[in-house]
């Protein structure tokens, strides 16, 4: 049975990964920065097989400094995968990249990060505006299957787009006012410019090794205001 590293454990998608390859039956190495911090590392240790097949690693990759997410993040991005693929190529190894949208699904952590966050504030209207952007969104399910698939397919190579439907924040927000009448939602839109052309992503290379189609935006949405609703958040 093989052993699977996965970083950052405590995060959203990670933490989704770490307990889907458990469940699996596998031995699961995950790094997280502050191993004895019970509120964030805890829950981890909840998971089937964990206390026989999780080793929790200290490990913190000393970024330096922090930047303006909406300038810096696609090129973050952009310069950390073209490093692992330089890596990759100068070492042998055998990289797959699974390159998801926007993630949205239930809430797996005591606390939402990152994604899960940001649709909260949007729903409560805590947050002032909602962004001007046209992204694609994906569903966490998705986003952890589409990672296995990479693992374990022999054929999966190279970079694979992971994205259901695309769509501007105010159509996100009209449809779930629709479903959720009673939260107070952001009403007004954020006059950053930029970021909302239409667009569509090419998602043909992971259907080709057999990916079922993707979860829709109404689905991955009920499951993420289901679980807020039953951790008390709404
Ligand atoms: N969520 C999305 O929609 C989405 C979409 C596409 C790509 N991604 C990318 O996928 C990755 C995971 O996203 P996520 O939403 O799951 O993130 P998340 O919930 O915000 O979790 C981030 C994780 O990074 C760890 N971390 C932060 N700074 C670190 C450092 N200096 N050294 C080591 N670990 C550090 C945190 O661990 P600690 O517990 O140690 O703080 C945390 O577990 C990110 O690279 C993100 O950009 C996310």
């Amino acid at each position: 049975m093989p052993e699977y590293c996965v970083t950052g454990g405590t995060g959203f998608i990670a933490a989704y990964l770490v307990k889907a390859l458990l469940d699996k039956g596998h031995v699961v190495r995950t790094t997280v920065r502050n191993p004895e911090d019970g509120g964030k590392v805890g829950y981890l240790w909840e998971f089937n097989g964990a206390k026989e097949r999780l080793k929790v690693l200290k490990a913190d990759l000393m970024v330096e400094g922090s930047f303006d997410e909406a300038l810096w993040y696609a090129y973050a991005k952009t310069t950390a995968e073209k490093e692992a693929w330089r890596i990759a190529g100068e070492s042998g190894m055998d990289l797959v990249v699974v390159n998801p949208s926007f993630v949205v699904g239930p809430l797996l952590a005591p606390q939402p990060t990152s994604t899960l966050y940001m649709i909260l504030a949007i729903l409560k209207g805590s947050r002032g505006e909602y962004p001007n952007t046209t992204v694609g969104f994906v569903h966490i399910d998705d986003v952890v299957a589409a990672h296995i698939l990479a693992m374990e397919e022999s054929k999966a190579s190279g970079r694979l787009i992971c994205s259901s439907s695309v769509a501007h924040w105010s159509e996100i927000i009209k449809m779930l006012r629709a479903k959720y009448p009673s939260y107070p939602y952001e009403n007004k839109c954020s006059s950053v410019e930029g970021d909302s052309n239409p667009h569509s992503m090419d998602t043909s290379k992971i259907a080709q090794l057999g990916f079922p189609p993707f979860k829709t935006l109404e689905t991955m949405f009920d499951d993420c205001i289901t679980s807020f609703q039953q951790k008390g958040f709404l």
